[in-house]
């Protein structure tokens, strides 16, 4: 019997609804992105967020409905992500998703937003299976972990300070690029020359899995700052290539160090980094040679959206994953609670 989870994510700046079959088969994504409103802010403004959230929500899960051609009857769960994530925003999903959930008597299944991140590669590949290991880079994560199960996950690494993907926006920031400076830096790397500037690649320790990236963020605002006190010239794809190119090294090292020490053939990436051009490759080439294969969803797929959070939640669903009506947006969540 076909299952059909209704998703439903709001933890950051996008509003997203989804309708995901059997939890492989996406029959709709919708997303609505704030993008352009926090913009000129430099950043996402919780605040703006929420009240985004709130306009946009009915819309989006009406949107996804009529797309998957299916009514809220045909719907088997309803799964949200309840965290981590800016909590005002996280709220609305959770609110929403439990009138719903309970006007239509139907289990609501609550999602930890990063483990849908990963399950975006269950989306993207219909043949993976657990256990394998997966980067998850983010705005707000740079984790590495062991993929046990569908629903059961262990922390092998993880950032001390900033994640890779905060580290790629503040850089944006101080180029004069733009937000979000992930896409950004990716595209204006590809007429610098990556091995122009030497910066940091930070190793915590010898056996230590775990990132550090301030120290990469610190050198490049440094450089920049000598530059401008010297009047020399910048150029700015040269920083842009050689930052990314000192980010992706050490994502990738350690990630594939993680697949070796754990026996994992598979290496599948989340999170928007893992849209990053150069970190794409750079796995794939470094993977080639140590025979272990490498999986990334579509770009859409990386970045937030909620067809991730039907397809964990169809996962947690079958292991029997239920949410009462006291549900609560947790702002800070362990992935393997
Ligand atoms: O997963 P996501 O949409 O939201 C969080 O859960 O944080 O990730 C957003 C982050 C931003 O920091 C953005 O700059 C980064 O992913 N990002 C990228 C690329 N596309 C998005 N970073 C590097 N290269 C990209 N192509
Ligand atoms: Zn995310």
């Amino acid at each position: 019997m076909d299952k059909l989870i209704l998703g439903i994510e709001s933890s950051c700046d996008e509003t997203a609804a989804a309708v995901v079959k059997n939890g492989r088969e996406i029959l709709s994504n919708i997303i609505n992105t704030q993008i352009d409103l926090h913009k000129k802010y430099g950043g996402v403004v919780p605040e703006i967020a929420s009240r985004k959230h709130i306009e946009n929500i009915d819309a989006v899960v009406e949107e996804a409905l009529i797309q998957a051609g299916v009514t809220l009857n045909d719907i088997d769960a309803v799964a949200v992500t309840y965290g981590p994530g800016l909590v005002g925003a996280l709220l609305v999903g959770v609110s929403y998703a439990k009138g719903y959930a309970y006007a239509a008597k139907k289990p609501l299944i609550p999602v930890h937003h990063i483990k849908g991140h990963i399950a975006a590669n269950f989306l993207a590949h219909k043949d993976l299976k657990p256990p394998f290991i997966s980067l998850v880079a983010s705005g707000g994560h740079s984790h590495i972990v062991l993929a046990e199960d569908y629903t059961k996950f262990k922390i092998l690494g993880r950032t001390r300070d900033d994640a890779a993907g905060e580290a790629f926006d503040k850089i944006a920031r101080v180029l004069g690029l733009g937000y979000p400076g992930g896409p950004l830096i990716d595209k204006l790397a590809k007429q610098g020359d990556p091995k122009a500037i030497h910066f940091p690649r930070v190793k915590i320790d010898k056996d230590s899995l775990d990132f550090s990236f301030s120290g990469v963020k610190t050198a490049v605002i440094n450089y920049l700052h000598k530059a401008e006190q010297q009047g020399a010239e910048i150029n700015k794809a040269d920083v842009a290539a050689s930052f990314q190119d000192a980010v992706t090294d050490v994502l990738c090292e350690h990630t594939i160090d993680a697949a070796i020490r754990n026996n994992m053939k598979t290496i599948a990436m989340a999170g928007g980094v893992a849209a990053n051009s150069d970190l794409r490759n750079k796995m794939i080439v470094l993977c080639r040679e140590k025979g272990i294969d490498v999986l990334y969803p579509s770009p859409v797929l990386c970045t937030d959206n909620a067809a991730m959070i039907a397809c964990e939640g169809y996962y947690l669903y079958l292991d029997g994953s239920r949410a009462t009506l006291d549900l609560n947006a947790a702002a800070s969540l362990s992935i393997e609670d």
